[in-house]
């Protein structure tokens, strides 16, 4: 229990984490669940907003101009199965073999022509020729500074010339007023662990405010892991920044994926950036 120590302080920004997230075998279980789940919003927003943002991403960026698909994080193909009735050819990419696994089975007997790849979007070659990608859920924001600058710069490098890159990003209105805390809980059969284990979690403000961490340290008769989860949240000009500096020009700037009007209160941002 020495280790304890080292967790007693606040965390280093962007301080690895010991314990794998999505591509753990148990957590992975748990979260393809949340995923599959219509009226969760966890893992995938509810269905319901996915149906419409298809809708309005294939009326914004159709299929006939934009024919090759990549979805950046697809999870099990939630998105990609409805880009690919819409007409577009895609490719989905996620790091989870649980998801990947899964979106492959669906894709084979709903006779759907998407590829699956299971990979890290960040270390892992995506492949090049694409006309749009798409990355949804504001995962770009849970990167570190330097995984951020590194994935841009592959998504504009593999996009065709004229083509686009979608996500969306939080703000600060996300985290406004919440204030930083430490609490613990004894989970059976919990989130992280089949084996009952204490969990003692922190939350924590970073960098003028504009980083946040989650941090879960996980105790059980096993030994003990630690699980960061960083988020930072952008202001406009600070991701219109970010893009520009990779070559993209040509932003288009909505409230969320569906088309929502960008509104300076609000809790998200959608951009779409040409190369
Ligand atoms: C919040 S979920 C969003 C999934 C999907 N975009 C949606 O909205 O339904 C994040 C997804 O990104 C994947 N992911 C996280 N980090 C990744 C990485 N470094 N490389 C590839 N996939 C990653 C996870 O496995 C998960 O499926």
């Amino acid at each position: 229990m020495k280790q304890l120590k080292q967790y007693e302080n606040k965390p280093k920004l962007y301080e690895k984490s010991t314990q794998k997230f999505w591509d753990d075998p148990y957590i992975s279980k748990g979260m393809l669940e949340a995923h599959l789940n219509p009226d969760m919003e966890a893992a995938t927003r509810r269905e319901k907003f996915v149906i419409n943002s298809v809708n309005w991403i294939d009326e914004r960026i159709p299929s006939a101009n934009y024919p090759k698909l990549l979805d950046l994080g697809c999870g099990p193909g939630i998105y990609a199965e409805l880009f690919s009735n819409k007409g577009y050819q895609v490719t989905g990419f996620d790091l989870s073999k649980r998801s990947i696994d899964y979106a492959k089975t669906r894709a084979k007997e709903k006779k759907l022509e998407i590829q699956y790849v299971e990979g890290d979007y960040v270390s892992d070659d995506f492949g090049s020729g694409y006309d749009l990608i798409t990355m949804i859920y504001c995962d770009f924001g849970v990167l570190s500074t330097d995984d951020r600058k590194t994935l841009l710069k592959k998504i504009h490098a593999s996009l065709n010339d004229g083509g686009c890159f979608l996500f969306d990003v939080f703000t600060i209105e996300k985290y406004r007023g919440k204030k930083e805390y430490k609490e613990w809980s004894i989970e059976e059969q919990g989130f992280w662990r089949e084996e009952t284990s204490l969990i003692l979690k922190s939350f924590y403000r970073y960098e003028a405010e504009t980083t946040f961490l989650e941090q879960y340290i996980i105790i059980n008769e096993s030994g003990m892991e630690c699980c960061n989860i960083w988020e930072h949240v952008f202001t406009l000009e600070e991701i219109e920044r970010d893009l520009k500096e990779v070559g993209f020009h040509d932003i288009s700037i909505y409230g969320d994926v569906a088309g929502k009007p960008y509104k300076k209160s609000g809790e998200t941002i959608c951009l779409i950036a040409k190369k």
